[in-house]
This record gives structure tokens, C-alpha cells and sequence, in this order.
């Protein structure tokens, strides 16, 4: 082999170890992964099983709620409860779907992600501005998917 195809080959080799490292270390150490939540269910007890036996929305702290909900065709069922809270709140969205896939995004914000039968999806936002934030679902669901909305209001 050439000499200056070893320097590259080692120096190249080098470079990807390197990075593996540095990737490794931020993702473990560092703890600086993608945020993730994998939590299961069955989908077909989705109505019997804690806590979407109960949706709806619970104060957890001074500034703090939980906002259980089911993703179902073609609503986002919170229990018939209002999403009113005071600004500055901390709302965590505790969610799963019965059926297909959903969609589960609010304008105006950075949430934007996935409601999957069989997985638990949870998401936690800051609401700091008064005003009305629509909620959206952004997955295709079926014949009513361009219905499936709710609002949040932030007082
Ligand atoms: Cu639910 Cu589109």
C-alpha cells in the first residue's frame, strides 16, 4: 500500500472514532439525546387503563397541570374538560390514541409530534402569553381529519 494512502486511511479512521466518542459521551454524559418518553399501552384498553381511564385536566402544582387526553377519530378527547389555564403554566399533555395515528400540534409553538396507539406520548409546555392556541392534528386520520382540532386558552 502507498504511504500516503495509509496516512489518510489512519487518519480517517481516527476521525470517525473520534466522533463516535464525542457523540457518545454528549448523548450519555452529557445526557444531551433527542428527549424521549417510551412508555406502552395496549390500544384496545386504552379506556381502562390509568390515567386515560380518567382524561381530563388535573392541577399537579402551584403553576403546573396535566393535561390527560385520548386521540380518537376525530377528536382530541380531554374528558369534556376546558384547556383554560393562567398564564405562565406549565402543562404537560399525557396522550395516546385509541385508533390511528394522530397528529398533535400547537400553533404558535414548538410543539409538534406524534399521537400512536400504543405508545404514551408526553409533552410538556410553557405557556407564557395570554391568548388562544389552536391545537391541530397534523397526520392524515381519515374522512375527518380536517376536523380534528382543539383550542387551548391561555388567560
Ligand atoms: Cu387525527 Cu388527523
Amino acid at each position: 500500500m502507498h504511504r500516503h494512502e495509509k496516512i489518510w486511511l489512519t487518519l480517517s479512521s481516527l476521525m470517525i472514532i473520534g466522533f463516535l466518542v464525542l457523540a457518545g459521551y454528549q448523548a450519555f454524559a452529557l445526557e444531551l439525546g433527542p428527549p424521549s418518553h417510551k412508555e406502552t399501552i395496549d390500544p384496545q384498553k386504552v379506556d381502562e387503563t390509568a390515567p386515560f381511564n380518567e382524561p381530563g385536566v388535573y392541577q399537579t402544582g402551584e403553576n403546573e397541570y396535566e393535561v390527560v387526553m385520548i386521540g380518537q377519530v376525530f377528536s382530541f378527547n380531554a374528558g369534556g374538560d376546558e384547556l383554560v389555564f393562567p398564564a405562565g403554566s406549565t402543562v404537560t399533555f399525557t396522550m395516546t390514541s385509541k385508533d390511528v395515528v394522530h397528529g398533535f400540534q400547537i400553533a404558535g409553538t414548538n410543539v409538534n409530534t406524534m399521537v400512536m396507539p400504543g405508545y404514551v406520548q408526553k409533552v410538556t409546555q410553557t405557556f407564557d402569553s395570554p391568548g388562544e392556541y389552536l391545537i391541530l392534528c397534523n397526520e392524515y386520520c381519515g374522512s375527518g381529519h380536517q376536523l380534528m382540532a382543539s383550542t387551548i386558552t391561555i388567560e
